[in-house]
């Protein structure tokens, strides 16, 4: 954007656009954001803010070819501004993030259209990466075709997007029948609909699970968005909805070697009512230590949460092949499966997790080198 005109008194800079819109910059601001105030090779911030009077104020302000050139009063340090930077993060704008993809929730009518690329096309990065971590941060949940079935292959490209997250399970969770399980997924029995790890501090944030085999009688998979059951229950019934939202529950796993537990809202909510975490899990629920007056209503609650993550009009049900990856917001999308019969085939699936912070950064760096077509239009 170019500038019209500018102006300024002692507590702000007041920039003109051409397009006649106007937009405030407080001194401090300017001077906490000049260019000076980074470091050259690390671009950490390396000014000390409180170096200067929270009172500064310009000697002289200069339109110059690029933007605005400040001379401070007081140390006469000169802060140039190009006009375009200035426009990117003036106040009030939120900075553009291109990991910040708006959820779109959605029912049992997404099975057919599941967003899905191959593991050959996912590898050669680029575009088609891009694109597939996107759709994963918009609907939750995506899929890898053509994974092959060695034992490694899932796990390489989930390495080649971020750090395995490691918990008790290991960095690589192996989900086969076993004997003497510490877990319910490792049984031959039905796992209803959940997110895993709920009694982490921190949930694990994208999930993969790597189909290996799946011969046996039974083991149909089911996901369910988290985010849609939550906005059923907010409909339906505004109390419940309520109580998920603001009332701490104990999750909790525990064996020989660990006592892992955390308390957290079923429904977490941002500061502006947004969704932005739900963690459910009927095994791994703690008892609910509640007030008396809340036992009964929470129950109701829980138990609504609970029948619409079994709504078949919500849920996509599907039998995982060989060779296919399913890869999924822990913290937005529930999964679950069927029991099975163990004795009549092999069933192996391979589950990793990697982090919120790590996947969002791969994308962020993808789309430095290949811009999203929005983003190039606006340009
Ligand atoms: C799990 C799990 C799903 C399956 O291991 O937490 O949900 O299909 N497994 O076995
Ligand atoms: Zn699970």
């Amino acid at each position: 954007m170019q500038i019209r005109s500018i102006d300024w008194d002692d507590r702000r800079l007041t920039l003109t656009w051409a397009t006649g819109e106007t937009s405030e910059f407080p001194h401090l601001w300017l001077r906490d954001n000049c260019p000076s105030a980074f470091h050259p090779q690390t671009g950490e911030r390396s000014f000390d803010l409180l170096s200067v009077e929270s009172s500064l104020k310009p000697a002289t302000v200069v339109p110059n070819v690029h933007g605005v050139e400040i001379v401070w009063a007081g140390d006469g340090h000169v802060s140039r501004y190009d006009a375009g930077w200035l426009a990117a993060r003036r106040p009030g704008l939120r900075r553009e993030d291109p990991a910040d993809v708006t959820p779109v929730t959605w029912g049992a009518g997404i099975t057919a259209h599941l967003p899905s690329a191959s593991a050959s096309d996912l590898a050669k990065g680029g575009e088609t990466l891009a694109l597939w971590m996107e759709a994963l941060l918009r609907y939750g949940i995506v899929r890898v075709t053509d994974v092959s079935t060695d034992a490694e292959a899932g796990r390489h490209l989930a390495e080649s997007i971020g750090f395995l997250r490691q918990t008790n399970f290991g960095t690589v969770f192996e989900v086969v029948s076993m004997p003497d399980p510490n877990n319910q997924a490792y049984t031959s029995d039905a796992l209803p609909l959940h997110t895993d790890l709920p009694n982490q501090e921190l949930a694990p944030g994208i999930q993969f699970l790597h189909c290996l085999a799946n011969e046996a009688e039974g083991g149909g998979s089911r996901f369910v968005d988290g985010f849609r059951v939550a906005e059923a229950v907010r409909d339906a019934d505004p109390d419940a909805f309520h109580l998920l939202s603001t009332v701490d529950i104990p999750f909790r796993f525990h064996d020989r070697d660990y006592d892992i537990r955390s308390r957290s809202p079923v429904v977490v909510l941002g500061h502006d009512g947004r969704l932005v975490e739900v963690r459910f899990s009927p095994h791994m629920a703690d008892t609910f230590d509640l007030p008396i007056e809340l036992v009964e209503p929470y129950y109701r609650a829980f138990r609504l949460f609970m029948e619409r993550t079994r709504d078949p009009s919500l849920m996509i049900a599907t039998r995982l092949m060989a060779g296919e990856m399913v890869v999924f917001d822990n913290r937005r999308v529930l999964h679950g499966r069927e029991a099975f019969r163990p004795n009549t085939g092999f069933r192996h699936l391979r589950g990793f997790y990697v982090d919120h912070g790590e996947f969002r950064s791969r994308l962020r760096v993808l789309r430095r080198e290949a811009p999203a077509p929005e983003s190039v239009a606006a340009a």
